[in-house]
């Protein structure tokens, strides 16, 4: 039968070497694609994670509506003097006690400090938040994660995730609730010290229910094809290769070899020649093709030294020719 391309016309070897090969590949991009998801999911639940705890970390605040902490000028929000007694005064006195100033940190402020300590930890997984209207310019999105607010806002998505050449990226989404409204609203209304600190242009104008921004989460991750190729080591291939070794060897022993026997041996019958199809050792009930095909063979062959004598014998005058007849 011609096959496409004349590969028909193919030695049964070279065509199986090539099924195998075909077979091997779509069997290796199904397993690659297996990986690649698993690679992938397993990322995903790692940034979850991390994202989880953020968002938990903003919500301990939150319950406070903001923290107070003591003596810290570097990025404050409101200041709030206390008076405390000196270190070692035995009697609260007007002499002994001295202000203490306290500064307060809302959610957001808090889980930037947060990610700034987790950035400095040298821990792999980083994270940060931002928004398309950041009131902190410094919380401005990078090029990734303002492809994933433009996608989350067109299409409502709640999360997002890319792995990178620079490594896994995941963004989940932030909605504003009422209770952020009060700073992210109407500038005019939020308190004053958000206002002194950050102005009234940025990161205002929210609704409740809108996109506030995402939590943005970066892990490490090499690109899925070199880590299959670091996995992928010698062991395997050579087992590739072995698993190709013997089924070569089976094409060749148990059907190439088998079939060049009964055609040798069909040739030599055609010319009336001593042929060996090797049925002696067959049983008649064998399953294997080959066998049968032989015992046709063999069938075959006395059936026409039977049609040939008889052909001889009606005939007496025309000697069967030698060439026609089994000696
Ligand atoms: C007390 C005022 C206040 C409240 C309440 C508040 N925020 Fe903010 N938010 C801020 C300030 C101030 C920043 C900038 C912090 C900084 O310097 O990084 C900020 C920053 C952010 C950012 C990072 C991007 C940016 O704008 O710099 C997001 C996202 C955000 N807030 C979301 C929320 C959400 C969601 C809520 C409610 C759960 C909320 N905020 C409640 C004041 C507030």
């Amino acid at each position: 039968m011609p096959g496409p391309m004349g590969l028909g016309k193919l030695s049964i070897s070279m065509r199986f070497a090539l099924v195998f090969l075909v077979a091997l590949g779509l069997v290796g991009s199904a397993f690659y694609l297996i990986l690649d998801r698993i690679y992938v999911n397993q990322l995903k639940s790692q940034a979850e994670t991390v994202a989880d705890n953020v968002d938990a970390f903003g919500t301990w605040v939150a319950q406070y509506g903001r923290v107070w902490v003591k003596e810290d000028a570097r990025s404050f929000l409101g200041h709030m003097p206390l008076l405390q007694p000196e270190e070692g005064a035995t009697a609260i006195t007007a002499a002994t006690v001295k202000p203490v100033n306290f500064y307060s940190k809302n959610p957001a402020l808090a889980q930037r400090e947060f990610s700034e300590v987790v950035a400095r930890s040298g821990t792999p997984a980083q994270f940060r938040l931002t928004s398309h209207n950041v009131m902190n310019q410094s919380n401005a999105p990078d090029p990734f994660e303002t492809a994933a607010l433009a996608r989350i806002r067109e299409a409502g998505l709640k999360e997002y995730f890319e792995l990178t050449p620079e490594g896994f990226r995941y963004a989940r989404t932030l909605y504003h609730k009422a209770s952020c409204i009060t700073c992210h609203g109407d500038p005019e209304k939020a308190p004053n010290d958000v206002k002194v600190r950050y102005g009234t242009i940025h990161g205002f104008g929210f609704k409740e229910g809108d996109v506030a921004g995402v939590i943005s989460v970066r892990l490490p991750a090499k690109p899925f094809w070199s880590v299959a190729v670091s996995i992928v080591g010698g062991g395997a291939l050579a087992m590739i290769v072995g698993a190709f070794l013997i089924a070569m060897l089976f094409v060749r022993f148990a059907i190439v070899s088998p079939v060049k026997r009964l055609t040798k041996a069909s040739h030599q019958i055609s010319l009336a020649q001593p042929a060996d199809l090797g049925v002696a050792n067959i049983g008649r009930t064998s399953r294997n093709e080959l066998h049968q095909l032989a015992l046709a063979i063999d069938r075959l062959r006395r059936s026409v030294h039977i049609a040939m004598r008889k052909l001889g014998d009606d005939k007496p005058g025309v000697p069967a020719t030698t060439a026609t007849r089994e000696p």
